[in-house]
Parts: C-alpha cells; structure tokens; sequence
C-alpha cells in the first residue's frame, strides 16, 4: 500500500511536470513559433526540429536559460521550474 502511493505520487508529479512543460512550450514561450515538435503539434522552421535533435535535459536548459545564436534568452521571464519542465517535456517527448 505504501508502496503503491509512492509509485502514484511519483508518476502524478511527472505528470504535472509533463503537463507544465507543454504549457511553457505553446502558451508562455511559445518554442513552436520556430521550432518543430510533433508531441505539441508545432512546425517552426527557424529553429532545430526537436524531435530529430533530441536535446538532453541540460543541452535545453541551458539554451532556454542562456539564449543560443538568434534564440533570446528566458533566463527572468520563464522560472527555473519552468524551464526545467520544458525541457524535462522535450526530453519525454522525443526520447523513444
Ligand atoms: C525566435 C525563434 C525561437 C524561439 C521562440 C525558440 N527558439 Fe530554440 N532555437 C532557435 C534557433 C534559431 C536555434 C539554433 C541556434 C544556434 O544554434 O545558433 C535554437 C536552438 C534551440 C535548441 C538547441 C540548443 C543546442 O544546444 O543545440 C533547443 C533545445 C531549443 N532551441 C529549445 C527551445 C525552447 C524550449 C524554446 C521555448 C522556451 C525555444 N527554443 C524557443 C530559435 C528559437
């Protein structure tokens, strides 16, 4: 039973992580502008496709946080937690 609930608990907060991910994604810094990611539906073309990059976790976090060639940096308008859930969401989403 104890066990059951941690296992719960965990797979509910990497849902909620999932679900903010995509959010961040489309609505508060809307990645899919430039760049394509089948899981979100997204086609921009002015960035890398994502889902044939296939980015780590940090090789994200660190694009979103710090800006990378035209890309702008989030770091102040994204929170850390949002930034590692979109990139935790890419990560998930295009692993396989
Ligand atoms: C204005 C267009 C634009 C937006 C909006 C944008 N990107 Fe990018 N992104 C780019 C471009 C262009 C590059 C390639 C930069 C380079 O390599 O010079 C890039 C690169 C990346 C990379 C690869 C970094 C690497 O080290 O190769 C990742 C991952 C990424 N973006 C994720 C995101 C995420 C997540 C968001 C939303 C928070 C986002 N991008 C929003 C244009 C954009």
């Amino acid at each position: 039973m104890v066990l059951f609930l941690l296992i719960y608990s965990s797979s509910a907060l990497a849902d909620a992580k999932m679900n903010l991910g995509l959010e961040v994604y489309n609505n508060k810094a809307q990645c899919g502008v430039c760049h394509s990611l089948q899981s979100a539906g997204s086609q921009g073309q002015i960035g890398p496709n994502l889902d044939q990059l296939k980015p780590t976790i940090p090789i994200t976090i660190s694009a979103v946080t710090n800006g990378i060639g035209v890309m702008q940096s989030w770091e102040g308008i994204l929170t850390e937690e949002e930034i590692e859930a979109v990139a935790y969401y890419i990560f998930n989403s295009t692993k396989n």
